[in-house]
Formats: structure tokens, sequence, C-alpha cells
């Protein structure tokens, strides 16, 4: 059995593969490991060349999960598709420096630790040759996850982590399991203090294929750390929405001010437009960043629109009678207006969740493809293999996963066909 698995998330990495497992070869000598591959369907074939590696290399395994995205879920359902006593995570790229894993792994067992970070930060460590924009977003989370998580680490942002079996299993339920972040997930979740060490190393450059950070990473980011904050109390969906939300009100003021000022638009008509015009943007927004990953396009997207004008009217008209209602039987017009906007979003996010974007439909025909019979799954609704992530079934990662482990609530042929 072995005493150590190496989780390596991976989309298309399939050009760093061979060089990661000499690597991994050369310094591992005196430890007995496993790596598991954990692939996203990539369309460069990774999970494929990574199978073809094991057929010659018992140590290694794929896991590929079709129509899913996520680094974040799937370091985690790397991890517990394995039964070692350490786990550790890991980049497919060499940017992570692995000559420090016999270190760290030393650390964690002669200290009694729970978790050993590679640490970019300290001394004897660095960025490597990263661009200052990369470094400022880099700070700035470091900076974020500081004040909101109070984390204990030089690093929080590192991708690369041994953990105890015992720790991780003691967190799993509570992960909010979003984004890339996953350290900081792992150890906001903690409800006790965290017995952790770091070991310092250079981030590498990227020899082939290409950085997968965008912006939904960084939007990925606030989610989780909004996540942490409420400790899970709202869907991370539903905060998403009221930040889109919060956006609109002040483009809608903006607008209305904009149209009085400039077009001299009278003040009724401006209000009219420029709600119109704002309802229009929080839709474009929930469905690039909120909904992302059930996205709609073309006519769809068109019907969508309509529908959310729809129901935002009754929010709007449900909120403002509420707000005065409450208002005339004494409460403060502040409290009725919270009320009222609580009321109305809540309304706003519940229709866009069941009739908008369809979620719980979505989510039905997931879990009945999971049941169903092989030969009758392939008639049910599925995502596109390649459409970058926007797929259908993110979705039950990102609302029915966000107490647990999408892989753990389902049944493991959903992530792992
Ligand atoms: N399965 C899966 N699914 N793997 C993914 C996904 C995904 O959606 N997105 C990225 N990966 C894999 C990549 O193939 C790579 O092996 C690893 O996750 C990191 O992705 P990169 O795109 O190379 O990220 P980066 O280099 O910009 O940032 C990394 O290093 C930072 C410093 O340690 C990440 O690990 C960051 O989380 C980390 O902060
Ligand atoms: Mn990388």
């Amino acid at each position: 059995m072995s005493e150590l698995s190496i989780i390596v998330p991976t989309f298309n990495e399939g050009g760093n593969l061979t060089a990661l497992f000499h690597c991994l070869h050369r310094v591992l000598q005196d430890i007995d490991y496993e790596v598991v591959i954990v692939d996203d369907d990539s369309p460069d074939g990774t999970a494929a060349m990574g199978r073809s590696i094991a057929q010659s290399n018992a140590r290694v395994r794929v896991l590929q999960r079709i129509g899913r995205r996520g680094l974040a879920s799937a370091a985690v359902e790397g991890m517990l598709a394995t039964s070692s006593p350490y786990l550790i995570v890991m980049d497919a790229d060499l940017q992570h420096d692995e000559q420090i894993i016999p270190s760290m792994l030393e650390k964690l067992k002669s200290e009694n630790l729970d978790i050993v970070v590679g640490s970019r930060n300290l001394s004897g460590g660095g960025m490597g040759e990263f661009t200052s924009n990369r470094l400022m977003l880099s700070t700035v989370g470091r900076r974020l996850s500081d004040a909101i998580c109070k984390l204990p680490v030089t690093d929080p942002m590192s991708g690369f982590f041994l953990v105890t079996r015992e720790y991780f299993h003691e967190v799993v339920h509570n992960l909010s399991n979003v984004g890339f972040k996953i350290l900081v997930d792992l150890l906001a979740s903690a409800r006790r203090p965290v017995r952790l060490a770091e070991v310092p190393y250079t981030f590498r450059n990227r020899k082939q294929g290409e950085s997968k950070l965008d912006i939904l990473v960084g939007i990925e980011y606030l989610q989780l750390l909004l996540d942490k904050v409420t400790r899970g109390i709202f869907p991370v969906s539903y905060l998403m929405f009221g930040m889109v939300g919060s956006i609109g009100v002040i483009c809608n003021l903006l607008l209305a001010l904009l149209l009085v000022t400039s077009f001299h638009v009278a003040f009724k008509e401006a209000q009219v437009l420029g709600g119109l015009i704002t309802i229009a943007i929080n839709f474009l927004l929930n469905n690039h960043v909120t909904f992302r990953f059930a996205r709609l396009r073309g006519v769809r997207m068109v019907l969508g629109l309509v529908l959310f004008y729809v129901f935002c009217s009754v929010g709007l008209l449900a909120q403002v009678t509420l707000a005065n209602a409450l208002q005339q039987v004494g409460f403060h017009w502040m409290a009725a207006t919270l009320v009222g906007v609580v009321v109305g979003s809540v309304w706003n996010y519940s229709m866009a969740f069941l009739l908008v974007w369809h979620l719980k439909q979505r989510q039905n025909a997931r879990l009945q493809l999971a049941y169903a019979e092989p030969a009758r799954s392939r008639d049910l609704p599925t995502t596109k293999p390649h459409s970058g992530g926007h797929g259908r079934v993110r979705q039950i990662d990102a609302l029915t996963g966000r107490r647990g482990v999408s892989g753990a609530r389902q049944p493991s042929h959903v992530a792992n066909p």
C-alpha cells in the first residue's frame, strides 16, 4: 500500500506528463507513492496519455471526469479516490518543485503536523518569473484571505501542499469546493487550530501548455471567501446573485443620472429606462458569472432574458408593496426597505434558479443519469465535453455540492464514468 498519494489535477497538460513522472521518480526513490491524475476530459487527450503511461507504470492512475471543471473539486475527488495516509496536491506543469516533497513529508511526520505547505513567500523560496500583474493578483489574494480567514500561513495561494488523510477527512464535509484555491478552503474549514508548517520553494516557469487562471478564477476566489465567512449559510450562487444585484443598483443610479442630466429624459421615463437596461445588465452578468456553468446561448438566452424581465418586475412589485405595507404598520422605513429587498431578491434568485437557468431540472436530469442503466443514460441530457467547462453538470458542484463533495454525494460514476 502506498504511503503517499500525489494528486495532480490536469486540464490540457499532455505535454507535461512524461517529464512530471520522471521528476517524481527521481526524487521519490525511498518513498512508496502513487500518482492520481484527475483530468477534466481535456481536449488534448491528457487522460488517454496518462492511461498509456499507467500501462507501464503501476504507480500511475487516471480519474477522468466528464462534463466537469474545477481544480479544487478535482483535487478533492482525487484525494477521496485514494487510501494512503499522506496526500500531496501539486500541479502537472512542473511549476511546483518536486524536490521538496521528501522534506515536506519528513517534517509532517516528525513534527506530527496536519499540513505542510510549499511556500513561495518564505526566505529560500520565490515567485520565480511572475509577471507584475500576476504578482499583484497573488498579493491581493493573500491579503484578502489574511483579512477574512486569518490563516496561519505565508502562502495561502499555494496549490502545492501535503496533508494527512486524517485532517482531510475531518474537514472534507465543510469544504466549499469552489475554484482554484483549495488550500484556503482546507484551512478555513477547520474547526480547531491547524498544526501547520511551510517549506520554501521557488515557483518555476511553465514550459508546456498554458495557465488556466483567468478572471473567473478570481471571481470564484471571492465566492470561496464569502462562503467561508458566512459559513455556508447561503448558497454561494445566491451571494453572487446578490453581488450582481448590488452592481445593478449602482448601474441603475448612474444610468438614471446620465439620462436625466445628459439626455434630458424626464425623471419618470429615466427611471423606467434605467431599470430596463439595468435588468439586462444583471441578466448578462448572471449568465456569465453567477450561473456560468449553465450559461444560456442564442435563442435560449433571448428567451431567458424575457423571462428574467417578467420575474424581476414581479419581484420589484412584491418588494415595493411589502415595504409600503410594513412602513404603514409602523416599521422604520429602512427596516421596511431591507425586508422588501431581501424578499424581492430571494424571489428573483429562486425564479432565476428554477425557471431561467433551469438548475433544479438540470440537477434532476443529472441524478437520473447517475442512477440510470448505462444504455439509457446515453439518451439523457449531458454536457458537451469540450464546451470550455460551462456544461450542465458543473452546477451540481457549485450548488448541491457546496456542503460537501459532489463526488462524495453522487454515485462515483457520475464523476468518473
Ligand atoms: N482537473 C482540472 N480541472 N485541473 C485543472 C483545472 C480544471 O478545471 N484548471 C487547472 N487545472 C490544473 C492544471 O492543468 C494544472 O495542473 C494545475 O491545475 C494548475 O493550473 P494552472 O493553470 O497551471 O494554474 P497556475 O499555474 O496559474 O496557478 C497554480 O499555481 C499557483 C501557485 O502555487 C495553481 O495551483 C494555483 O492554485 C496556485 O496558487
Ligand atoms: Mn501552472
